[in-house]
Formats: structure tokens, sequence, C-alpha cells
């Protein structure tokens, strides 16, 4: 599995988002992760489509889009227009989330499914076998900056069994939240290989050499 480092933009400067949009690509970034949230499935609102579609027009990047939303479904087709490469909704949201993934990737999309830190491995396991990318929360989503809970380190090894098990060893296993210089390789000895990472890269000094030494760390701890 390659590892993949996706800046998060949602800590990127919000007065010049198209800046933090090439800065990702700039550094070295592997993917742009892109937070989208409703105020409902949790109290923050962030971004839409329309800031999809620029990060769209101003990069060549992966585009991976995450769906904090309590009815994703509703809102998957605007996001797909807007370009969208990657799209991954919440086992926990109140909709047909295998239907929902099943469209995601009848559109030429990369499904994804997220777990929020309190929810066990196998509610996904009756979609796993629906999705390209299997994302383990390691904060409470809704906010940038937080601390990143190591209680979830063993949930990440146990969904890249799930995936090997599945006969998907090249499933992206990722965590979000709370990523940085010293989290990074706990993480990758469980099996992740995608790390999301707001807060660690653009709050930096130098972004590009934090991507490097993420990127350094990661595949010196990957098993
Ligand atoms: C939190 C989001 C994360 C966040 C990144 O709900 O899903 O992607 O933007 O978090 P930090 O800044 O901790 O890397
Ligand atoms: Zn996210």
């Amino acid at each position: 599995m390659s590892i993949k480092i996706l800046p998060s933009l949602l800590a990127a400067d919000i007065g010049n988002l198209e800046a933090g949009v090439r800065q990702a690509e700039e550094t070295g970034g592997d993917a742009l992760h892109l937070d989208i949230m409703d105020g409902v499935f949790v109290p923050n609102v962030s971004m839409g489509p329309a800031v999809v579609a620029m990060a769209n027009r101003c990069t060549d990047l992966f585009l991976d889009v995450h769906l904090m939303m309590i009815h994703p479904d509703q809102h998957v087709d605007p996001f797909i227009e807007a370009g969208a490469d990657a799209i991954l909704i919440h086992i926990e949201s109140d909709c047909d989330v295998p239907g929902t993934l099943r469209h995601i990737r009848e559109k030429g999309v990369r499904p994804g499914i997220t777990l929020n830190p309190a929810t066990p491995s196998d509610s996904i396991q009756d979609v796993a076998e629906l999705v390209d990318e299997i994302l383990c929360m390691t904060v409470n989503p809704g906010y940038g900056g937080q601390t990143f809970m190591s209680e979830v380190l063993p949930k990440m090894g146990e969904v890249r069994e799930m995936a090997t098990r599945a006969g998907r060893p090249d499933m992206d296993i990722m965590v979000d939240g709370g990523v940085d210089r010293d989290t990074i390789a706990a993480c990758a000895e469980q099996g992740v290989n995608a790390f999301v990472a707001g807060t660690a890269l653009y709050s930096a000094d130098d972004m590009g050499a934090e991507v490097s030494l993420l990127r350094e760390r990661a595949t010196a701890a990957a098993r």
C-alpha cells in the first residue's frame, strides 16, 4: 500500500482558501481532504459544493470529500458535479448507506465509509465490500485542532484485517483528526496508509518539510 498524506483544507486560512488548495499541491500532498459539515450531524457548519468546485479549478490533486452530514444521500450529487474524486459518508448517518455508496460508485467516484471514535469496527462489516476507503476518525468530528484519541488505534488494525479478509489489500485505511509527527507512526503500525492532517500541516512553519516528515515517519513505521 502506498503512503498518502492528505492536507485537510479546514485548517487553511479561510480568508484565502485558493492559496490553501495550491499549498496542498505545492507541498507534496497526495490528495486534498475537504470537510463538509451540516451543523446537525456535527455542531459546526463548514463548506459546500462551491468550495469543492473552486478546488477542482485550482488543482489537479485528487479531491477527497468527507461528508459529516446526517442525510448525505440528499447532498451527494452536487459534490460529484463539483468535482469530488472520493466521497466519504459516515456509517452513523441517517440514510440508506449501502445504496448511497453504490450510487457514488455508479457515478464514477470512489466511495468511502467513516467511523466516529466510539463506533466499533464491526458496524461496517456489511458495507466494506462497497468502498475503496475506510476512514477511522481519531477525534469526534466537527473541528480541527483537537487532541488525537489513541483509544482508536486497535480499531485501525481491525479494519485493516477486515479489508484483507475481504480480499481487499488495496483498501485505503485512513485516519483523520489530531494526526501529526508524534501520532502518525502508531497509526501506520496498525496498517493505516492514508493520513489526513490539517492543523499539523497548515500551522507548520514549513508545510512542505512537514508533509515530508509525516511521510517519512509513516513509511518507517508501516507494516
Ligand atoms: C474534523 C475533520 C478533520 C480536521 C483535521 O472533523 O474531519 O479532517 O479538519 O483535523 P486536524 O486539524 O486535527 O488535523
Ligand atoms: Zn475530515
